[in-house]
């Protein structure tokens, strides 16, 4: 396949801003969807759309169908040990508060310790915070390098006989490096401590198995991985889910309900309380599936490295940018970085009339921008639909935008 005919599927990617072709570089906060994901949500929504476990018609056991034929495929796509161990979320940030309150509910009391990295989104910082508050537990910081990567080395004495969970991002959405994450797991297992992986950029990137990788918990969300928005995965093994108490309450997450007690479905129902987005959740297939393509196929992918090498080689070479995340053996192509003497918002807003989506702020991840000592930053991440030549467009037009304000 080539990066020209993989774009064919992703029409939104053929059109014009400005009077521009469009540029899109923002896939780290979400990605276009191919009509492989559209078709499917399109049909699901006009010819059978009904609700899920519920009843006996056709439309509905269709329905049920599509929505746990997902749950088979993504069992597969993260190699997990059985379907019972997927469970459905609005996206990553609802998996992690599942994991944050009902894993807090059953094992974290006061004076625990919960560890998370410097580089998290906010959306893997807040959740525990709100847990170390209620329970008057304790939130410790592994910090990173200079060049972005994690201080794993220093992780083994950051553990104590207090520490209940690490959660740390397979992939930051800011520093644009993959983390070690089955190092890190081996670490924590080590001390008899479980792990939860953030893989909302972790799951674009790398091919996961979450059995080899060994982590209790990996979540990410369908909208960064090309699927419909609304829908997330969180993946946990078994033996957590259910020493896990549920999250919420409602239909369809019971066994049986009386006045005088109620009792909880099995996994994964458990943890599926009230409608869940049957015509999203499907959408998951098609979307995995065009991932995999992509992220299999030689071409797509030596672009994608030589797209890598050329940006991160430009950034590198000019001494007007400062680029954050420099672990080059770690990098994915995901670039956030300063212009010395221009504010990034002033930069996103020249290059957005040129037909280039950028991100530009501080991307959810404030005390990472605190560690980095900037108060904001651009950011371009590309995706496997990308060329080389947007990549150098983006290269000169940056230039022009730059040339413009200093
Ligand atoms: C690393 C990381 N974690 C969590 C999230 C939150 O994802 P969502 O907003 O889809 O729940 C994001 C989104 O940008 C992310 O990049």
């Amino acid at each position: 396949m080539s990066v020209s005919e993989i774009r064919k599927q992703f029409p939104i990617l053929s059109r014009t801003v400005y009077g521009k072709p469009l540029v899109y570089l923002d896939n780290a906060a979400t990605a276009q969807r191919p009509l492989a994901v559209t078709d499917l949500a399109g049909k699901l929504a006009l010819e059978e759309n009904a609700n899920i476990h519920r009843a006996v018609h056709h439309l509905a056991a269709r329905a049920t169908e599509a929505y746990e034929g997902a749950r088979d495929a993504v069992k597969e796509f993260l190699n997990a040990a059985s379907r019972e161990e997927i469970v459905f979320t609005s996206g990553a940030t609802a998996a992690i508060n599942l994991v944050a309150f009902s894993f807090g509910e059953a094992f974290v009391g006061e004076g625990d310790e919960i560890i998370v990295s410097t580089a998290e989104h906010h959306s893997n910082i807040v959740p525990w915070q709100m847990l170390c508050q209620r329970k008057k537990a304790v939130l410790k910081v592994l910090d990173i390098r200079e060049n972005g990567a994690l201080m794993v080395e220093t992780l083994e004495k950051l553990i104590s006989r207090r520490t209940k969970i690490v959660c740390i991002s397979h992939i930051s959405n800011v520093l644009g490096l993959i983390n070690p994450v089955k190092e890190i797991v081996a670490k924590c297992h080590a001390a008899g401590v479980p792990v939860l992986v953030d893989g909302a950029q972790g799951i674009v990137h790398c091919p996961v198995d979450v059995q080899a990788l060994d982590c209790d918990f990996y979540v990410f969300s369908g909208h960064k991985l090309y699927a419909a928005t609304g829908t997330g995965v969180l993946y946990g093994k078994k033996k957590w889910l259910d020493a896990m108490p549920p999250y919420m309450g409602g239909g369809e997450m019971i066994a049986s309900v009386s006045f005088s007690g109620t009792t909880y479905a099995p996994l994964p129902e458990k943890f599926e309380a009230g409608t869940q987005h049957f015509n999203g959740i499907p959408t998951l297939v098609p979307a995995m599936e065009v991932a995999r393509a992509m992220r299999e196929d030689p071409d797509v992918q030596k672009e994608q490295e030589t797209i890598l090498e050329y940006v991160y080689s430009k950034f590198m070479a000019d001494e007007r940018i400062l680029l954050y995340g420099t672990d080059r053996q770690a990098k994915i192509p995901l670039f956030s970085f300063a212009v010395k003497g221009a504010h990034h918002e002033d930069l996103a807003l020249i290059l957005d009339k040129m037909g280039i989506a950028l991100r530009s702020g501080q991307m959810c991840a404030e005390p990472l921008m605190d560690r980095l000592g900037v108060t904001g930053l651009l950011r371009a991440s590309f995706a496997p639909y990308n060329t080389l030549e947007e990549a150098e467009y983006f290269i000169k037009s940056l230039d022009k935008a730059i040339n413009m304000l200093v």
